[in-house]
Order: structure tokens, then C-alpha cells, then sequence
């Protein structure tokens, strides 16, 4: 099996040690401006430790189309992207119909060469009115042909159970999420994918990135059901300081249940491990200023730490302690025994930095003065303009390797998409030289994590192909592989080439070295700062 033991510990050697104190000095003295020599530096799949897994990441709602197909019922974004007048001009029915389509999918996936492949349940398509109804034969027959054609080419399944959507009927019942209730949802639909795929799957995350979806659905508005209060966003119902923190409370004891379950019932005779996944932006302060300083930092607290610290620890960071009121729920004492301690693994999805600006001292905008928001104001990139920063992948995985005591990780999702204008021609999208100078970077950066002592032990690319990306629709791109959106036809972009050497042929992981002579601009976190 490709999998491997999470409780052995990378060694590093002495030799290594020094050379990563060097590279840390180097880098220290570099950290406010963008290195050229760190996005240039070479990259090769030797520098990973063995059996380190390398993939590409998707979820079930953004490729598998065949929304009303053989028994699923309509998922909470199904409703949401029919609603007439909705913003979302867009919508998943067909998606990459993938759900046709999964054989030539993972046919390409092969070609690549990766050794696993993340990939989520539709909890509709298993399970169309929750614990409602009946499980759907034709679900898990789905599922299961994924599975056994992965396993057939070598190709480890890393299965997130719930990425986003589950059937509506659960929202039209109790709320979904701001209800206590969806926790035993979740620990049903868990325990189906355990019974159902757990004797060939190893790796199981939970809940794609909770932090992300509270805040998108509940403080923002822009994922269903679209509540949120002003200033964050102008809705219909809601309450964007209290909501997300009740929403994200219910995920981590639906997540807590659900490991408990596999621990009890399934792990031992199954042999897998569980893990959650948290949308883990770096944060680095606006100005050398204390104040901005620990914007940054409480930033990190209330995004990722909000996450991890009670599936480690057991309760909340203090920091979100210290300035959330009593709107913080409190985990009971039985509640705190079982959340403590609840993952085998961390996933993180890193994408990208932004500054932080200190909100408790002077004014903000658009809510960085509330409690919700950590009191910073973030240089919100938003999809559109995400800046690339390849030392923050390097930061993030250090604050967290500090924080969890060295804990298993894997990079769940990194991935680059250019700016909506930007990716207007075909050709152009094709000859996708700054996706591969953007994974290059992230993962020389990745690499010198490393070296430091991370115990890191895979990296998912987002994505394998461009897909449906949330409200942003089709216009945002991240994939290996451009869809033609007529005919559905799957066709390799430069990086596809550049991923498959660099995962192929080590002698030649420098592939992507024959596009050195192009101009490639990474675009600059710096410029924000006079945004703000
Ligand atoms: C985070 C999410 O997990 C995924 O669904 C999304 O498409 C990518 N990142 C890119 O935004």
C-alpha cells in the first residue's frame, strides 16, 4: 500500500539542519520583498520524502454534474444556484460531468502520474433526504467504481466526506448548520461511508475547510442559505457576528462524533486515519507596527486556530476567547473530552498571504472593527486577484508545526487561477506558464518547510481540471486541464505537461526551466498596501 504509518517521524540530518538555518537567514532578511530567487529555485519530486503523496484535489459538486441523475436529490447549492435572480448566472447541472466522465478522468489523472487523488461525497447522491431516507444504491455504486478504478492504477483515494453541499431537505427542515440537529446528520452520513468505502479508504477528512463555508454562508452571504447582517453583506435573514460562530460550533462536534464513531467502529479493522481541512491564508502584519504585528497574528487565531485549536486542545484559541463575549459557544466538559484530540491529520488548502492591519486602534472598514472579524482588516484578495506569495507557504506550515506539536499535515489544495480578464483566449489559458512557475514556487517553499522538520506528508494540486468555482462560476480557471464548455472535452494546459514530468522524470523536473525565458509576473502582494 502507498499509505504509510503517521506516527513515524521524518529524521532530519544534521547537514540538513544547517542548511535550513541558512536558508532561514536568508529568507529572514529577504521577508517583505518578493524573492526572485526563491520563485526560481529548482524543484524536484526527490526533494519530498518517500511515499510522499502527490495528487490534484476536487469536490463532487464542481465536477460531477448529473444533478437529478439515478437518485440524488437537489444539494443545498442545486436550490441556491436555481433561485431566480440569484447573482449566479451559473451553476453546476452538468458541471465537467464527471459522473459520466470518471473513467477518462482518472485515465488523465494516471497519465500524470500521481500517486493519489482527493476527491469528496455528494451527500445527496448517497444519501438524498439524510437520515429522511433510504441510502441510494446507485450512490454508492458510484463511489465504489471511483474507488476501485483509483486503486486499480495505484492512485490512493483521500476522500473528504462533505465538501460544501448536502441535500437541501436538511436546510428546509432545521437550518442545516445553526442546528445541532445536522451533527447526528453528519455522524449518519459518515458512518454510511465508512461501512461503504472504509475497507479501501485510508485517509478521511471530514469537513472542507468549515472556517471557509461559516464565513462565505453566514457572515457573508454568498454561499446558501445567504445569511449575513450589514456591514458584512445585505441579506434577507441573518446575523453575520453570531451566526458563523454557532455554524462552525455545530461542524466541530459533528467532526468530534464522527471521529469518535470511526475510532470505536471502524479504524482498528479498517486501518485509516482522520483528519479535518481549514482554508489557511498566511497573514503578515500591514507595517512593522506592534499593533499590525498582532493583527497578524490574531488573524491567524481566528481563521485557522478557530478551526484546530478545539480538535487538538479542546476549546477555542484564547485569543478568540479574550475578545469574543459570551457569543463564543463553550464546548461542555463530556463535549471538550471527545473534541480534544479528534484528528490523526491536518489539512490545510493554502492559496495565498494577506496583510493585516490592526482594527482595535484605529478605524476600519467593511466590519475589521468587530469581534467576528478578529478586529483586523484584511487585504481581502478575494478569487479574482489572489497575490502570489511562495514564502507563505513556508509561514504557514511553520505556525502550524509550532502550534500542534509537529502534528501529520498535508497540503489539501494549492492552486493558481489568473485574474478573470487575464484568461480570455484559449491559447492563452493553454500556455499556462505562471500555474507552473506558481506550483514550482509553492512547492520549493513546501520543500524548505521540509527540510525545517515538517512533518508534512502530501500535496494536492487544485485542481485537476478547470470547474465550477462557487459564485465565481466557470470564470475562474485553477485546472491542469481546460474544459471545452461545449463539448466537455478535456485538454492539457502546459502545466499538465510540466506536473507529469515533474512527477515522471526527475532528471527532468526542471521542465518547466524551458519557460525561464518568459516574463513572468508574480503578482505583488506589495501593491496592496497602498489599498489599505
Ligand atoms: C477552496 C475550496 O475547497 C475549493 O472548493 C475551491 O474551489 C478552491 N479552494 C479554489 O477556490
Amino acid at each position: 500500500m502507498l499509505y504509510h504509518n503517521l506516527n513515524t517521524k521524518m529524521k532530519v540530518g544534521s547537514a540538513q539542519f544547517y542548511l535550513s538555518f541558512l536558508l532561514f537567514l536568508f529568507s529572514s532578511a529577504h521577508s517583505h520583498v518578493e524573492s526572485f530567487n526563491e520563485e526560481k529555485e529548482d524543484i524536484k519530486r526527490s526533494q519530498f520524502p518517500d511515499g510522499f503523496l502527490f495528487g490534484t484535489a476536487t469536490s463532487s459538486y464542481q465536477i460531477e454534474g448529473a444533478f437529478l441523475e439515478d437518485g440524488k436529490s437537489l444539494s443545498n447549492w442545486d436550490v441556491f444556484n436555481h433561485i431566480p435572480g440569484v447573482k449566479n448566472v451559473e451553476n453546476a447541472d452538468i458541471a465537467n460531468d464527471h459522473y459520466h466522465r470518471y473513467l477518462e478522468d482518472i485515465e488523465i489523472m494516471d497519465s500524470l502520474g500521481v500517486n493519489a487523488y482527493r476527491l469528496s461525497i455528494s451527500w445527496a447522491r448517497v444519501l438524498p433526504r439524510g437520515r429522511f431516507g433510504e441510502v441510494n444504491p446507485t450512490g454508492i455504486i458510484f463511489y465504489n467504481k471511483i474507488i476501485d478504478s483509483l486503486l486499480l492504477k495505484g492512485i490512493v483515494p483521500f476522500v473528504t466526506i462533505h465538501h460544501h453541499d448536502f441535500p437541501q431537505e436538511l436546510e428546509d427542515r432545521y437550518g442545516s448548520w445553526l442546528s445541532p440537529l445536522m451533527q447526528e446528520e453528519f455522524v449518519f452520513f459518515a458512518q454510511n461511508c465508512f461501512k461503504s468505502f472504509g475497507d479501501r479508504v485510508k485517509y478521511w477528512t471530514t469537513i472542507n475547510e468549515p472556517n471557509l463555508f461559516s464565513e462565505m454562508a453566514y457572515k457573508k452571504g454568498k454561499y446558501p442559505p445567504a445569511h449575513c447582517s450589514k456591514p458584512f453583506g445585505n441579506c434577507s435573514v441573518g446575523n453575520s457576528d453570531l451566526e458563523p460562530l454557532i455554524a462552525m460550533h455545530n461542524m466541530l462536534l459533528a467532526h468530534a462524533k464522527v471521529t469518535k464513531l470511526y475510532r470505536e467502529r471502524f479504524q482498528a479493522k479498517q486501518g485509516g486515519f482522520i483528519g479535518m481541512v481549514v482554508c489557511a491564508f498566511m497573514y503578515e502584519p500591514l507595517t512593522d507596527n506592534e499593533l499590525d504585528r498582532e493583527a497578524a497574528s490574531r488573524a491567524l487565531a481566528f481563521k485557522v486556530a478557530w478551526t484546530f485549536d478545539p480538535l487538538v486542545f479542546g476549546d477555542y484559541p484564547p485569543e478568540m476567547r479574550r475578545y469574543h463575549g459570551s457569543e463564543l459557544p463553550r464546548f461542555s466538559p463530556e463535549e471538550a473530552k471527545y473534541i480534544k484530540g479528534s484528528i490523526d491529520f491536518i489539512g490545510i488548502n493554502h492559496y495565498s498571504t494577506q496583510y493585516a492591519k490592526d482594527c482595535i486602534h484605529s478605524s476600519c472598514i467593511q466590519g475589521g472593527d468587530r469581534a467576528i472579524s478578529g478586529f483586523a482588516y484584511l487585504a481581502m484578495t478575494g478569487m479574482p486577484t489572489f497575490f502570489v506569495v511562495p514564502r507563505g507557504m513556508e509561514e504557514i506550515i511553520e505556525y502550524v508545526k509550532k502550534r500542534y506539536h509537529n502534528m501529520p499535515m498535508f497540503v489539501t489544495e494549492n492552486g493558481y487561477s489568473p485574474p478573470k480578464q487575464e484568461a480570455e483566449q484559449v491559447q492563452d489559458q493553454l500556455h499556462d506558464v505562471k500555474r507552473i512557475e506558481f506550483h514550482k514556487a509553492y512547492l520549493a517553499s513546501l520543500a524548505r518547510a521540509i527540510r525545517n522538520g515538517a512533518d508534512v506528508r502530501g500535496y494536492f494540486a487544485w485542481t485537476l481540471m478547470d470547474n465550477y468555482e462557487w459564485v465565481e462560476g466557470y470564470s475562474l480557471k485553477f485546472g491542469f486541464y481546460y474544459i471545452d464548455r461545449q463539448t466537455l472535452k478535456r485538454i492539457p494546459k502546459l502545466s499538465a505537461r510540466w506536473f507529469q514530468n515533474f512527477l515522471t522524470n526527475s532528471s527532468h523536473s526542471n521542465e518547466a526551466g524551458s519557460f525561464k525565458g518568459q516574463n513572468v509576473i508574480f503578482s505583488g502582494l506589495e501593491d496592496k498596501k497602498a489599498e489599505m
